[in-house]
């Protein structure tokens, strides 16, 4: 790989210390570096080279005590500047100039932006003023954390003022789901094997389901998560980039280039949900206090930085088709929430019954036995469901599974997502990171709805106590008789207060 240097603007902050030096020292320690290799920390806080080595890696929590290995701590260099002001970046040019020199790094540069995103715009163009993004004496890469954009106007806006600085191939959008392996092995288990692809079309996939269900509450992010939601926050990146591994056409090659256009045209075929018919196509709720196990747990509006009159949604589902060849009437379902019963991502495809039912005493029983869970997380895994004779007189039919546990692959433990995105950045595959194009075209998706929900004031919200599975009223979003989500587990309480809001 080649030599480089990582700068973390923001390396003060908590996605360094909890995400970004945990996932570059399990690389250390799997020999993944560059032999020429330096992080450069950039933040406000006044801290010296040591003083930073000992604050996000030495003493860093979510490193666990033992065993730090000091080759590790000499990669990690600090640079505080006062990020808005441009003449200080010439202190962060100087300082790689010398990281340079001495450690050979030969003037590569990834920027990570572990900022808040009003600096988005700012940082690329004073790096610009300084010639950091200069290609011609090294490569330059710029890296960019979520959220990109507030809507479909600011993320193009911002698209553009980075274009303005970076070519699109030298920009990389984090999306921490793509760098999920089981969201990866998603096209592993269509297009390498010859007995999904087949029947993965209108005229075998009966709808599909997706679910990320989250048990923990806003925490201390309600100032943020007030402003955001759970359409903004979950639905417009992760989930939909999920959608996209399940439904897009086969890639012509295993790149960045083949396997993102097949996703822009996936987010192109997703049929609009107007701003009128929003009521019919999602379901938006919020949590609100319950009793789970005899401790009380606060409801949304009681959070910390949250409105006491929020409207925000914690939890959405949604109802929408894929207009193509492909998946034409095929309903997709999709639904996230926080304080739902249990940690969960989990893909339910419904495969259709057969066309004649030969036994018919079990009709209720065959009504869609066949369905493939693919469990993103936790308990990675896959299960298939079918039916199958109970031996003895007669033709019972009872439902099976087959089961697969990335757990029991030996020698296998599934990297964190981040260690993975970081990897590729460096080696300059954007495979998976979201492409500016289908940003803007996910965004141009959910934008009815969010007006919808922001203008009229008639569109319910409904509450739900924290630890069931949401509004109940979201069931009545799939289509058919007898069939509603799969829950993973049953509700945490009893409570049933589900009342409008
Ligand atoms: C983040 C959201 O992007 O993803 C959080 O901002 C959410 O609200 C998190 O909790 C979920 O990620 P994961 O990897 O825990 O499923």
């Amino acid at each position: 790989m080649d030599p480089q240097v990582l700068v973390i603007f923001g390396a003060s902050g908590d996605l360094a210390q909890r995400k970004l030096i945990p996932a570059l020292y399990h690389l250390y320690k799997g020999q993944f570096l560059p032999e020429h290799f330096a992080v450069l920390g950039v933040s406000r806080t006044d801290y010296s080279d040591e003083a930073f080595r000992k604050e996000v890696f030495l003493e860093n929590p979510h490193l666990g005590d033992s065993g730090k290995e000091e080759g590790f701590a000499r990669m990690l260099f600090y640079q505080s500047i006062d990020t808005l002001d441009s003449a200080d970046y010439e202190k962060v040019r100087k300082r790689l100039e010398e990281i340079d020199e001495n450690r050979k790094t030969g003037g590569n540069y990834i920027f990570y932006l572990s900022v808040p995103p009003s600096l988005y715009t700012k940082i690329p163009a004073f790096l610009s003023e300084h010639g950091l993004n200069d290609k011609e004496k090294g490569w330059k890469r710029l890296v960019i954390e979520k959220p990109f954009g507030y809507d479909r106007n600011s993320a193009g806006e911002l698209n553009h003022s980075l274009q303005q600085y970076f070519h699109e191939d030298q920009i990389y959008r984090i999306d921490h789901y793509l760098g999920k392996e089981t969201v990866q092995n998603l096209l592993v288990t269509r297009f390498a094997n010859g007995i999904f692809e087949p029947l993965w079309n209108r005229n075998y996939v009966h709808h599909i389901e997706i679910t990320a269900a989250e048990n923990i509450g806003v925490g201390k992010r309600g100032g943020y998560y007030d402003h955001s939601g759970a359409l903004r926050d979950m639905v417009q990146n992760h989930l939909l980039q999920v959608v996209a591994h399940v439904a897009m056409e086969p890639p012509t090659t295993a790149d960045a280039a083949s396997i993102r256009s097949e996703k822009l045209k996936l987010f192109q075929s997703l049929r609009p949900i107007g701003e009128s018919e929003v009521e019919k196509f999602a379901i938006r709720g919020q949590y609100i206090g319950a009793s789970i196990d005899g401790q009380r747990v606060p409801g949304y509006r009681e959070e910390e930085g949250v409105d006491k009159n929020s409207t925000t949604e914690t939890y959405v589902a949604l109802k929408f088709f894929i207009d193509n060849w492909r998946w034409a009437d095929v309903p997709f379902y999709i639904r996230t929430g926080k304080r739902l019963p249990t940690k969960a991502t989990e893909i339910v495809v419904y495969f259709k019954s057969p066309p004649h039912h030969l036994f018919r005493s079990e009709l209720d029983l065959m009504n869609m036995n066949n369905q493939l869970i693919i469990r993103v997380q936790p308990d990675e895994g896959i299960l298939l469901k079918f039916g199958m004779k109970v031996p003895g007189a007669g033709f019972k039919v009872k439902n099976v599974g087959m089961d697969f546990h990335y757990s029991d692959l030996t020698n296998a433990t599934v990297p964190e997502a981040y260690q993975r995105l970081i990897i590729d950045v460096m080696k300059g595959d954007a495979t998976l990171y979201a492409r500016g194009d289908s940003v803007e075209v996910a965004w141009k998706f959910v934008d009815p709805i969010l007006h919808a929900w922001k203008n009229q004031e008639n569109i319910k919200l409904y509450g739900y106590p924290a630890g069931t599975w949401g509004p109940e009223v979201a069931n009545k979003l799939i289509d058919g008789d007898n069939v509603s989500w799969r829950n993973p587990c049953s509700n945490l309480t009893d409570s049933s207060d589900y009342r409008l809001l």
